[in-house]
């Protein structure tokens, strides 16, 4: 099963990915996860990456788009022998897509689509007290502000396969709720 954990900054996606991708036995994919590892590398696209990200800004879609699309097509073992996470069984992803643009480069075609409905405020709250590199004021206001932009058409092209959730209540609440409608 295709899974998409969608939300704004903050509404706890990376939070549930983990433990449902757990519980299904399958493999995550997070995209500011692996963007954060790839802006550690020491090259132009690291510096690019980084200074982006820290500001809260999107990274161009056609990047966003590439690594997705490599991540789920590239054979599970290279050339060289190294071996590579599967996702024959399915995924649970979070951060992918972001924008109408990158559901047009690449659509992963989701089963299923949960949305975690939160406030901004509870929103803001939560990063405030959580405190990563771009959990500063600046830095959330604008991911809240770029995130937020393309939300409710991205919401709309998964009306077919979509669950909204409540994102307040607590985190093994969000849990249950999602694990209930699964096979909706
Ligand atoms: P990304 O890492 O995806 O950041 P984000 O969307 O801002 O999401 P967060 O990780 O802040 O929040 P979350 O919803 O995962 O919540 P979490 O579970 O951590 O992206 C970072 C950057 O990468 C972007 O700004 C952009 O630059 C770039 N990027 C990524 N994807 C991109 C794309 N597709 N296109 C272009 N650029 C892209 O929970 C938050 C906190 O709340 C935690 O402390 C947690 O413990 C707590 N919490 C979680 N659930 C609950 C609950 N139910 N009750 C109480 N507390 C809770």
């Amino acid at each position: 099963m295709r899974i998409l954990i969608l939300g704004i900054p903050g509404s706890g996606k990376t939070t549930q990915v983990d433990k449902l991708a757990k519980y299904l036995g399958v493999n995550t994919i997070k995209m500011g996860m692996i963007l954060r590892k790839r802006a550690q590398e020491n090259d132009q696209l690291g510096a690019q990456l980084k200074k982006v990200m820290s500001k809260g800004e999107l990274v161009v879609d056609q990047i966003v788009a590439d690594i997705i699309k490599n991540e789920l097509e590239a054979p599970v073992e290279s050339n060289s022998g190294v071996q590579r996470p599967g996702y024959n069984k399915g995924f649970v992803m979070e951060g992918y897509p972001r924008t109408v643009e990158q559901i047009e480069l690449f659509d992963p075609k989701f089963d299923r689509v949960f949305y975690l409905n939160l406030s901004i405020d509870e929103a803001k709250k939560r990063l405030m007290e959580r405190g990563r590199f771009d959990d500063n004021k600046d830095a959330i206001e604008t991911r809240l502000k770029v995130q937020m932009q393309d939300l409710q058409k991205i919401l709309k092209y998964y009306k077919d396969v979509l669950v909204q959730v409540d994102g307040s209540l607590g985190i093994d609440e969000v849990y249950q709720e999602i694990l209930a409608h699964l096979n909706d």
